[in-house]
């Protein structure tokens, strides 16, 4: 059992897209996957047309420990997001508020062979959360100079994770998401890549997910990409991800 936490503290820049197709390609190889959404804009949920309304989210595991909150859908096993989240801040204190998934998850880990974690564009009590719950994080980035800035705060907060509150915690690789090769940008972006994975004590995965117009489209029509567009050059290379993933858990 893995838990795979998908973080990068920059909006828009692919976490959901890759959650989903982790966790979608997973369960492609007959893996047992639970994804779990913990942004307050519940974004998975909406593609794994999940409920959030009158069943267990994921603010009900991290604020009262309630363990009833798995939802079984067509797209795979998860437990939603939660607009509420956006208060767990003030709800979770003390010593125990980095730990409320972790313990929650104790018991629904066993299930599954790997648990995804969707994470929120902003250091908060949810990203540590997920972080001192996580085996290891990925860590999705654009080719562009913004990109590179918010590797530098997540490094910060994964020192302090380590630190803290879970010092197993390995950082899995960056993931070049969104990736057009030719531009300019990109090779100036990729030249300097290396220096930012040796700052965060990894590597930069081989495979590179490819922009297409059809990734863009499978979330516009709340549609996961493999069953939208599966044979798109996105999820091509999504599907080279999780075997280049795989292969290494082996
Ligand atoms: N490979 C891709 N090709 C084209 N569009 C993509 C690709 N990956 C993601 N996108 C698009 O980029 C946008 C942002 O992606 P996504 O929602 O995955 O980012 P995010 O990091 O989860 O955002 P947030 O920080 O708001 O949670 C979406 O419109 C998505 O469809
Ligand atoms: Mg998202």
């Amino acid at each position: 059992m893995k838990i795979i936490a998908v973080a990068n503290q920059k909006g828009g820049i692919g976490k959901t897209t890759t959650s989903l197709a982790l966790a979608a390609g997973l369960k492609r190889k007959k893996k047992k996957v639970l994804l779990i959404d913990l942004d307050p804009q519940a974004n998975a949920t909406d593609i794994y047309r999940a409920e959030i309304e009158g069943v267990g989210t994921a603010y009900d595991l991290l604020v009262d420990g309630d363990t009833d909150c798995i939802q079984n859908m067509d797209a795979g096993d998860i437990i939603a997001g939660d607009p509420n989240l956006k208060d767990a801040s003030k709800l979770l204190d003390g010593v125990s508020a980095a730990y409320k998934l972790k313990k929650g998850l104790a018991s629904i880990a066993p299930n599954y062979d790997f648990i995804i974690i969707d994470t929120p564009p902003a250091l908060s009590v949810l990203l540590t959360n997920a972080l001192t719950a996580a085996d290891t994080v990925i860590i999705p980035l654009t080719s562009d100079r913004f990109g590179l800035h918010g590797l530098v705060q997540l490094n910060d907060t994964i020192k302090d994770i380590k630190e803290f509150t879970n010092p197993g915690l390995t950082v899995a690789g960056l993931l070049l998401v969104k990736y057009r090769a030719s531009t300019t940008l990109a090779k100036a972006v990729d030249e300097s890549l290396p220096e930012y994975a040796a700052l965060l004590g990894t590597k930069i995965f081989d495979t590179k997910i490819r922009e297409s117009i059809d990734a863009r489209k499978a979330q516009a029509a709340q549609a996961g990409l493999y069953s939208f567009a599966p044979y798109c050059t996105t999820a091509r290379d999504y599907d080279s991800f999780i075997d280049e993933l795989l292969k290494e858990e082996n």
